[in-house]
């Protein structure tokens, strides 16, 4: 029973530290040891456990078991003693059919209620779904369930005698076999963005901390996606917010082990990657729709210690010819670091900055702390006194508001984005600052929430909150480690089940603040997220070093935040800790100019960075790779318009477009824009050619519009001088493109470009949807105008699918790319038009069109 698991199929059965043989038998386990021993130090990664559960351990067995045209509902009894307190003695299991790709699992404790996440709000999901794409089978001795995609019969999740179901008050956990070792997902963590599974251990507990690889990082996003042998995808989503530890081991296998809520999990079965990710949006929600200017190159830095020196770097900037859209200023720009204030006499004339901002077309953003200050003379700072009166901020157990520190001067209380009445009040301090500084979007920041104290200065109570029987191996090694006690309370719950939602609260109250002071469409970053937070807000990925190795690894970063639904995403540019250096802040700049959100940030102990401060290589470049982002926004804001109506990602996996090619399944350190742009950064020092990967496909360079010669689906070298990022179109796609300007709000004027990218068979497809850039539910209202484009051999026509903003639009050029035997003439709605031929790389390029996008057009040539 013990001797013949192969050391791959062991699931830790003490995962605890101090395992000895001794207390590894009386759980009932087994007991080889076997690689590395373990180790309470968080950040060392997992080895084979010593003490593992036997074939067949069971724990619960089957009482009732009904089927239903909507699922399946069964009654385990708890056989074995688990060793953690109230282990649950009878747990209902729920299986509900969504539709024919979805379904729930769903454990629980029948007789007492215990705590679920407010949000993201799911559907209930209990449908008779006649036709489904799966089956469901439960082992009517143990309840162990397997979910089989009909069409191959391949097992996709199976929990038939794989490790041990457990549900404790507060241990809960679940093991499943996987059908592939193609895994991703499982935020926010540093790794490569296909996840090994030589026992991983990923801890998801929002945390304030330099991302490191094996640590708890900012959010929690327990999901993953899976890519199959027979090149199928599924995803696995548990909709669950207390502290918790997933695990991969190499059978393939996943244990996900929680401290709390229930097991609840949602099954997506594509068939296809995007598929999957579609599903999963349906469930946590679409991805929200930015206004156009989010879609620019933004400046800030911590230490921009005066509205002077705001200003100069600013300027120098933008005399450098580097387009901006947004300025940005830390907390620098508060009184005393007390959010909703300003420094009257460093920060002098912020309002009138703003507004001079405005008229040349610019936005700003400014931080907002989640800490509120609670060291103020009373009745002087109203953002505490008003937050009192209403009982608004976390409380501690005795009901007083808890009271730790961040950056204010004695002491910080935080607002419980949980309590219904923390979304007047926060709209409310929000106005207060938006009357005086009109910004037009929210930078909120420390929202783990980060506490210089662990707990209060004096820690915190000594309960089984604080000290839960389990431990995830969270950064610190105790849950209240540099965060609030767990103990305090939040409208929804404790903060020990509603850790991980603090900032994706905070980011749902203040995008609606936003939209109401404004009446625009919101922006917001968050550092804090949680599962559906894409539907609010973006996020960037904190305190990064400024060193290679995080440029590097700021693209698994971006490419997993899209398949969790989060596409506004970027990594501070040049990197946020330490110093950067000119060679690093050059390339970093390219690769930075395309994250879909494009923010030069860093600490005030680092050297000014922004662009211009360091030297005309830096500005050459940053220059470059940003007028022909901004040249490609009318394409990046469609694909954002996608996201948000249809789930499609933005930044995206090769695999997601190439899901039958297996060499795409580990590639991360080149990434598309849609399905139609490759960018191919240069990652390492000093080198001035990078090796990428050509999925099958026409590909074409995006520098001098040639078509790559190179074989497909293979490996080559790429030349990448210094100032140069590698860029690629891809054949079978048309582009939509604008003049770049020094801001969006000029570049939009531009007439619309077309890049007409052929295929093999001379085809291709692309599209545009335009609309204020600003308003909100533009989609919704039908407020907008969405015009396809389609190649078929010599022909390209234009077709307005709809037209509901009624702004004058044009089209002025198009580059028919892969062109090979010269073009004679060109025809434009009949008329002949001229045009050049470029020969050596085969385009053909029709200027001056004037052609009123609201009119259906062709053009034509011989
Ligand atoms: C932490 C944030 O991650 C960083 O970006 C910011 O500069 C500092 N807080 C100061 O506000």
């Amino acid at each position: 029973q013990c001797s013949s698991i192969p050391n791959a199929m062991k699931f830790d059965c003490y995962p605890e530290e101090g395992s000895t043989e001794d207390k590894c038998k009386k759980r009932g386990c087994c007991w080889a040891p076997a690689g590395k021993s373990q180790t309470e130090n968080s950040s060392v990664p997992l080895d084979v456990p010593y003490c593992f559960y036997p074939q067949g351990f069971g724990g619960y067995t089957v009482h009732n078991i009904t089927h239903a045209p909507t699922g399946i509902t069964a009654f385990l009894k708890r056989s074995f003693k688990s060793p953690y307190p109230n282990d649950v003695p009878m747990v209902k299991m729920v299986i509900m059919y969504g539709n024919e790709q979805q379904l729930r699992l769903k454990l629980y404790d029948p007789s007492s209620p215990r705590f679920e996440p407010p949000y993201p709000e799911v559907p209930s999901l209990q449908k008779a779904v006649p036709q489904k794409d799966y089956r469901v089978e439960v082992d009517t001795q143990t309840g162990g369930v397997k979910i089989i995609r009909d069409a191959n019969n391949i097992t996709i999740f199976n929990t038939q005698n794989v490790g041990a179901l457990i549900l404790a008050d507060q241990f809960l956990q679940l093991s499943s076999l996987l059908p592939s070792r193609n895994v991703y997902g499982l935020g926010e963590h540093r790794s490569s963005l296909r996840l090994p599974l030589d026992w991983q251990r990923f801890v998801m507990f929002n945390h304030d901390t330099v991302p490191t690889e094996n640590q708890n990082l900012y959010g929690s996003h327990p999901f993953f996606l899976v890519m199959e042998e027979e090149k199928n995808s599924h995803g696995v989503f548990l909709l669950n917010s207390n502290a918790m530890e997933v695990i991969l081991q190499p059978a393939p296998a996943i244990t996900f082990r929680t401290i709390g809520g229930v097991l609840d999990f949602f099954i997506f079965l594509g068939p296809t990657p995007s598929d999957v990710i579609r599903q999963y949006t349906d469930i946590v929600g679409r991805p929200y729709f930015p206004p156009y200017w989010g879609l620019g190159f933004h400046l800030c830095r911590f230490g921009l210690h005066s509205l002077n020196e705001t200003k100069e770097v600013m300027n120098r900037n933008r005399h450098a010819g580097i387009p901006l859209d947004v300025q940005w200023n830390d907390l620098d720009y508060m009184d005393s670091s007390n959010d909703f204030t300003y420094d009257k006499k460093r920060f002098r004339g912020l309002p009138e900055f703003v507004d001079h901002l405005h008229k040349i077309g610019m936005h700003y953003v400014p931080i907002i702390d989640a800490g509120v200050s609670a060291g103020e003379r009373p009745g002087s700072y109203p953002p505490y006194d008003e937050g009192l009166a209403l009982g608004i901020f976390v409380k501690n157990t005795s009901g007083e508001p808890f009271i730790g520190k961040v950056w204010n001067r004695v002491s910080t209380v935080w607002p419980d984005f949980t309590h219904p009445q923390t979304v007047a009040y926060w709209l409310k301090q929000l106005h207060r600052l938006h009357w005086q500084v009109p910004f037009d979007g929210a930078w909120i920041d420390m929202n783990e929430p980060s506490n210089f104290y662990s707990g209060t200065s004096s820690g915190c109570p000594n309960n089984n909150l604080e000290h839960p029987p389990y431990v995830p191996a969270v950064n610190g090694g105790k849950l209240f480690y540099r965060t609030l006690c767990m103990s305090s309370i939040q409208h929804a719950g404790h903060h020990y089940n509603t850790h991980n939602l603090y900032g994706f609260s905070e980011a749902i109250v203040t995008s609606f603040a936003l939209t109401e002071i404004r009446g625009r469409r919101p922006f917001v970053i968050s550092r804090s997220t949680f599962a559906g937070h894409g539907h609010y807000a973006g996020h960037w990925s904190g305190d990064v070093y400024s060193d290679w190795h995080s440029m590097e690894m700021s693209i698994p970063q971006l490419l997993s935040f899209s398949l969790f639904g989060i596409p506004l995403m970027g990594t501070d540019i040049c990197g946020f800790n330490g110093n950067t250096t000119v060679d690093l802040c050059q390339r970093w700049m390219q690769l930075g100019a395309f994250y879909p959100f494009s923010r030069n940030h860093n600490t005030d102990d680092g050297i000014p960075q922004d662009p211009a401060a360091l030297g005309p290589a830096v500005i050459e470049s940053s220059r470059k790779a940003l007028l022909i982002r901004y040249s490609l926004l009318p394409y990046l804001y469609t694909l954002f318009w996608r996201a948000h109506a249809f789930g499609d990602t933005v930044a995206r996996p090769l695999f997601i477009e190439f899901p039958d090619d297996p060499e795409t399944y580990g590639i991360d350190k080149q990434f598309l824009w849609g399905p139609a742009l490759m960018i191919v950064p240069v990652l390492k020092w000093g080198e001035t050619f990078v090796t990428g990967y050509f999925p099958k496909s026409i590909w074409y360079n995006l520098h001098t519009l040639g078509p790559v010669t190179a074989k497909q689906q293979s490996w080559h070298d790429i030349t990448a001088p210094l100032d140069t990022i590698p860029l690629f179109y891809r054949g079978g796609h048309i582009i939509p493109l604008q003049s770049p300007n020094m801001t969006t709000t000029a570049s939009r004027k531009n007439p619309v470009e077309l890049i007409v990218a052929k295929d093999e068979d001379g085809k291709a497809t692309g599209s545009l949807y335009w609309d204020d850039g600003d308003s909100v539910n533009t989609y919704e209202d039908k407020k907008y105008s969405h015009v396809t484009f389609t190649l078929n051999e010599s022909r390209l026509r234009g077709t307005v699918v709809w037209w509901g903003y009624d702004a004058p639009l044009m089209l002025g050029k198009v580059h028919v790319l892969g062109i090979g035997i010269p073009v004679r003439s060109v025809y434009v709605n009949q008329v002949a038009h001229s045009f050049s031929y470029n020969s050596g790389n085969q385009f053909l390029r029709i200027k001056n069109l004037a052609l009123p996008l609201n009119q259906n057009f062709s053009i034509h040539w011989v």
